[in-house]
């Protein structure tokens, strides 16, 4: 593969930013890295493949659509799938299980299986910092944020140094298979063990309910969010910046030590929360995952060749996307007053009552996950590990 090197950045604190550098070859065999290129072969990919778990979430998608995801993940690397499919009146989850099992069966992929409502999970969780991420029912609740947490938990204890998401319901393996390549590709070319790779795409578009194909430029939901998320930095510092891209990229990957130093949100918040909770913590004060750190928190943004295909969703989703995106900028300590008066308005414009609350989850830190997986595991009879 070959990247363009990443080279301007803003620095906040002890965060730094890059401006997004693009994808320019996925196959570089036989080219060389220059002052502006950074080249990785395949075996250097694979290395770091190897070191890599890819978190699938899913809940309630076309079977066709999970197993083309869960297929064009290299095989080097540990697949980690997350749902909160129904169980009832059909046990969808099953299905899922049923096909990642044949899918082992044929290509020996390593493949693990979880269902987020496991009550294995809730008794795991019980006692421990991450206890709020159960509901009344004593389940973990349901949320894409609530379900990457648990993979993250799962990939730590493996001890597993990167962790990719990716989203179950896309149309493309072949894109599939870049995000994974930018991923690794990205954590070579950063320097930091606490380090984020989040992708950006040239295209993102739908595939349900059009007649006429458009590939948008930018999402719907990010655009709103890159705008608010810069408005705040450039408030705070006096001084205008356009640096975020990527506000709500749900293709990212990150170092499972910076996953378990950071906090998490719910549900839909949970990738604008990262960058909100890393100028929080890095920037505006000195907390966890910054408080000991000498270098810096590294986050590389990164635009593919391939474009976004995936099932969109109706307004409705649109305007609470938009809701819990503004809700992580909303109530943080990055947001000025005349900002929060400019969500406010943004989310009722939207359609949405009021900004809504958010759930916070601590950070896991380094010994709970193991304790926390352990006790799930001895405990689950949905658990499923493949390879
Ligand atoms: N485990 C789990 N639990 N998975 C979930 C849940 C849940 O409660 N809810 C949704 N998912 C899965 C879906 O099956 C899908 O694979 C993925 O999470 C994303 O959910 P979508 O509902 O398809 O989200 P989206 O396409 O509107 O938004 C995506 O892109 C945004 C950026 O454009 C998400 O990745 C957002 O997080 C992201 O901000």
């Amino acid at each position: 593969m070959i990247i363009e090197r990443p080279g301007e950045f803003e620095s906040y604190g002890k965060l730094r930013i890059y401006r997004p550098v693009k994808v320019l070859e996925l196959d570089g065999t036989g080219a060389d890295s220059d002052p502006n290129t950074l080249v990785y072969s395949h075996a250097m990919l694979a290395d770091t493949a190897l070191r890599t778990a890819i978190v699938v979430p899913v809940k309630d998608e076309e079977l066709v659509k999970l197993r083309g995801v869960v297929q064009a993940i290299p095989h080097p690397s540990t697949v980690i799938v997350v749902s909160a499919s129904r169980r009832e009146p059909t046990d969808v989850y099953r299905d899922e299980v049923d096909m990642l099992s044949e899918i082992h069966r044929r290509t020996g992929k390593r493949i693990i299986a979880t269902w987020q409502r496991d009550p294995a999970w809730g008794e795991a969780l019980k006692g421990t910092p991450l206890e709020p991420l159960l509901g009344e029912d004593g389940l973990v609740r349901y949320g894409k944020g609530e379900g990457m947490l648990l993979g993250a938990l799962l990939a730590y204890s493996m001890g597993l140094d990167y962790l990719g998401l990716i989203d179950s319901d896309n149309f493309s393996p072949g894109s599939v298979l870049e995000y994974s390549l930018t991923y690794y590709a990205g954590f070579l070319a950063v320097e930091s063990e606490l380090s984020m790779v989040r992708l950006k795409w040239p295209y993102k578009g739908k595939l349900e309910s059009s007649e006429i194909p458009y590939l948008r430029k930018r999402g719907r939901v990010s655009t709103v969010t890159n705008e608010y998320l810069n408005a705040a930095i450039s408030r705070r510092r006096g001084l205008e910046t356009i640096i975020v891209e990527t506000a709500n990229s749900g293709e990212h990957a990150l170092t499972t030590k910076l996953a378990v130093r950071m906090p998490w949100a719910g549900g839909y918040a949970v990738e604008p929360y990262q960058l909100v909770s890393l100028l929080e913590r890095c920037w505006l004060t000195l907390e966890p995952p910054c408080d000991d750190l000498e270098g810096a928190v590294e986050v590389l943004q990164v635009e593919t060749l391939s474009p976004h295909i995936h099932s969109e969703r109706g307004e409705e989703h649109i305007a609470k996307m938009i809701g819990v995106s503004l809700a992580s900028i909303y109530w943080s300590r990055l947001a000025t007053e005349d900002l929060r008066e400019a969500i406010r308005e943004k989310v009722v414009e939207a359609g949405l009552q009021d900004v809504p609350s958010m759930m916070i989850y601590p950070p896991p830190g380094e010994t709970w996950p193991n304790r926390i997986v352990k006790a799930f595991e001895s405990n689950s009879e949905l658990y499923t590990v493949l390879g």
